[in-house]
């Protein structure tokens, strides 16, 4: 009874990198949670969460009524106003749609402007965008990277050979800092990419869950003209179980894009704009932003103590242009110990790191050979990065006394 493509979705089920239901047990002091991207453990996060569900409580006739199918005029204005301090650009609250997670926002985007079978163009290893991309029935273009720290280099001169040999490419995803990899792209590379996108008519979707992250402050947005812009509560705020994304996008592609996402939920959760719509509030007053941005900084700093470590090992693992991911490439631990990647992350969750394998990072039919051997850390989940270094030192200081 069930149809194909329900059956189709089996494979790129999300499921298979965030787990069917929250593990609220796991031994918090025990585990170093350096595993799925959470930005928890945050002080100020919990007191502004706090004192807003307060103020939310005075709202709740509004919890009565559905919501509003683009969003809650009032959010939109303040996400307006965080915009344009992030990025110098002018933008109206007509402009913006409110979506479950930048998750949904990156559907409705694929579903707005692809057709069936077009494909969209993107890096591997990276988020898992293939499980949107295939709900929207839109096709993988991906350049996967033996190297992922080649990415920032070559990027745009392989999108250039794709679209030429693929005239389907509709859409490519710039996601910076880079998850997994950590660096923003070289500016000659983001030239080519807005060339192609403008000679081909391809839409460029920014991705820029982790813009508050990042080091170099020169936005990608002032480089590239026909984009969309796809941003999330999770991470700048901290509050990825909120579940709120938002979208921006001029106002006559805003009127094909409202219809993708209301047609089918008709409105983000009243209670979620709500609560977003007073932490806002108060973000602007206690600079919120900055002070998460500040801690991820600190956690980052932290484990890079010990990453620096690692060269003796020969494992490659560059310094992330901010974000809160750290890469390790691996390919050569393999040939010297014989344990890949996934050997590795077992042995670090043996000395209680947990981490993310590399090959949950690469669409499932991709080559098992072709792949590198990777591990990505997240600084989100843990703030106590310095003693999860050690162990990852001591973890490999282990493997290789075995060999
Ligand atoms: C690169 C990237 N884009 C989008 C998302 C989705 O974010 P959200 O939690 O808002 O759905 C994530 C989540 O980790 C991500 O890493």
């Amino acid at each position: 009874m069930v149809s194909e493509r329900a059956k189709n979705l089996i494979e790129s089920d999300y499921t298979k990198f965030f787990g069917r239901f929250i593990d609220d047990s796991v031994a918090k002091d025990k585990m170093y949670d350096l595993s799925v991207g959470n930005i928890n453990r945050i002080k100020i996060v919990n007191d502004v969460l706090q004192s807003t569900l307060k103020n939310v409580m005075k709202k709740t006739s509004l919890l009565t009524k559905y919501p509003g199918t683009q969003g809650y005029k009032p959010l939109n204005e303040k996400i307006c106003n965080l915009i344009k301090i992030e990025t110098g650009k002018d933008v109206n609250p007509e402009e913006i749609l409110l979506t479950n997670g930048g998750v949904d926002g990156i559907y409705n985007i694929a579903y707005s402007f692809c057709n069936p079978n077009d494909y969209c163009y993107y890096a591997l290893p990276s988020f898992p965008y293939w499980s949107i991309t295939d709900k929207a029935e839109v096709r993988s273009s991906v350049v996967v990277y033996n190297n992922p720290f080649r990415y920032k280099e070559t990027f745009g001169t392989v999108f250039r050979q794709k679209v030429e040999k693929n005239d389907k490419i509709k859409m490519v995803i710039l996601n910076e800092p880079h998850n997994p990899i950590g660096a923003s792209i070289n500016r000659d590379q983001v030239k080519i990419i807005n060339e192609v996108c403008n000679e081909n008519n391809i839409l460029c979707v920014l991705d820029e869950v982790y813009r508050s992250f990042k080091i170099n402050k020169d936005w990608i947005g002032n480089h590239v003209d026909n984009n969309i812009l796809l941003d999330s509560f999770s991470k700048r705020f901290g509050m990825p179980g909120l579940r709120l994304g938002f979208i921006h996008a001029p106002e006559k592609e805003i009127e094909y894009l409202r219809p993708s996402f209301a047609n089918q939920a008709v409105g983000v959760n009243m209670f979620s704009l709500l609560l977003a719509n007073e932490v806002l509030e108060n973000a602007f007053k206690l600079n919120l932003v900055q002070k998460v941005s500040d801690e991820i900084k600190e956690r980052q700093k932290n484990l890079d103590k010990h990453m620096k470590k690692l060269k003796k090992y020969d494992v490659i693992s560059e310094q992330p242009d901010g974000g809160m991911y750290r890469l390790m490439l691996l390919n050569k631990v393999k040939e010297n110990t014989g344990l890949n990647a996934t050997d590795i992350c077992e042995r670090l969750k043996q000395n209680n790191v947990k981490t993310v394998p590399g090959n949950k990072l690469f669409i499932y039919n991709s080559n098992p050979n072709k792949i590198p051997e990777i591990i990505r850390l997240s600084v989100g989940g843990d703030e106590r990065t310095d003693e999860a270094g050690e162990l990852i030192i001591k973890t490999f200081e282990e493997i290789y006394a075995e060999v």
